[in-house]
């Protein structure tokens, strides 16, 4: 098995093996998921601290299953009810948080590089869960999963990110991903709404959703991060569906097969129609959901493993 990663920071720092590794495990904790008896022991006695300073359905779930699930003993802190609010900074509460020895630290910011810098001062394996608009690697994961598993592969396909690019950390993510697997990668969107420079990413860029689709495998759909947006980045919300919402008739210029994707929340009526989100003939919104717990399992096991030979490598480095 190849990952050698410390810190689960960002798809950027992922050598296409390594990514390999982490779909590989997390198909196996697909097939544990569907048992009656899900538990395994490969965290057990191991402790996971979850710091969400983000709203979070999907991925703090799913990172507390995935805890739970492979028997570590998993804590959520209530960011809202904790010292941050009485002006702690970030840096205080994870050291804070280290001084309990903590092995596993899951932590979403809304700005980007925090988890990154938050990573350089404890000493217990870290999880981005989404910094900004920078990184949310296990959402790379767990949809590069979605995708091998609907299409049998995760090279050589067309794949259409659409909507709001330019706020996106999970367009950011899948771009690198899904470039480093070589795949051909569309963004599509109005101009407002792609990052300055994208051109230079070896990506085609589209702002007729039509034309955009042609021939697409994979048709991704973002949320408008209206949170990040300081106004005037959409005409209306009425305008915008018009234009780049994705319903059966634009989706009729992709490939007869093509997947349609999001990860949630899903604004029904913004981004996509609500008939087309729930059609299963055509949308895995829900096997992205499933994939989800798997691929943090996979990313929690595998972190947890070299954690323990590099703390392995210091005892005996202390005891000689
Ligand atoms: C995304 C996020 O938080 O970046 N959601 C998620 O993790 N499933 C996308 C979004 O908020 O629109």
């Amino acid at each position: 098995m190849t990952f050698r990663a410390r810190h689960l920071l960002g798809i950027e720092h992922l050598a296409p093996l390594e990514i390999t590794t982490v779909l590989d495990l997390a198909d196996r904790y697909v097939d544990l998921n569907r048992r009656t008896v899900k538990q395994s022991d490969v965290l057990a006695g191991m402790t996971q601290i979850n710091m969400f300073f983000e709203n979070s359905t999907r991925t703090q779930a799913s990172f507390e299953l995935a805890g739970k699930r492979l028997g570590a003993d998993v804590m959520n802190m209530a960011v809202a009810q904790s010292s941050v609010k009485k002006g702690e900074t970030l840096i205080d509460t994870a050291l804070t948080l280290n001084a309990m020895h903590p092995d596993l630290l899951v932590v979403r910011h809304p700005s980007s590089g925090a988890v990154n810098l938050l990573a350089s001062k404890v000493n217990c394996a870290v999880l981005n869960a989404g910094d900004g608009r920078h990184e949310h690697p296990t959402q790379a994961l767990l949809d590069a999963l979605t995708i091998r598993r609907a299409k049998g592969r995760i090279q050589r396909l067309t794949v259409a990110i659409c909507g709001d690019i330019a706020h996106s950390r999970v367009a950011r993510s899948n771009l690198i991903l899904l470039g480093k697997m070589e795949n051909r990668i569309r963004l599509i969107g109005p101009p407002t709404l792609m990052p300055a420079g994208i051109g230079e990413f070896g990506v085609e860029v589209y702002d007729d959703m039509r034309k955009g689709l042609e021939g697409a495998d994979v048709v991704m759909m973002l949320r408008l991060q209206k949170e990040r947006m300081d106004g005037g980045f959409i005409p209306s919300e009425r305008e915008y569906y018009h234009r780049y919402g994705l319903d059966a008739e634009k989706l009729a210029h992709a490939k007869a097969d093509a997947i349609v994707m999001h990860p949630g929340p899903m604004n029904r009526g913004v981004e996509i129609d609500g008939d087309l989100a729930d059609d299963i003939n055509r949308s895995v919104i829900q096997d992205q959901v499933e994939m989800g717990v798997a691929v943090r399992m996979a990313c929690m096991d595998l972190l947890a493993r070299n954690l323990r030979l590099e703390r392995g490598r210091k005892i005996v480095g202390t005891m000689v």
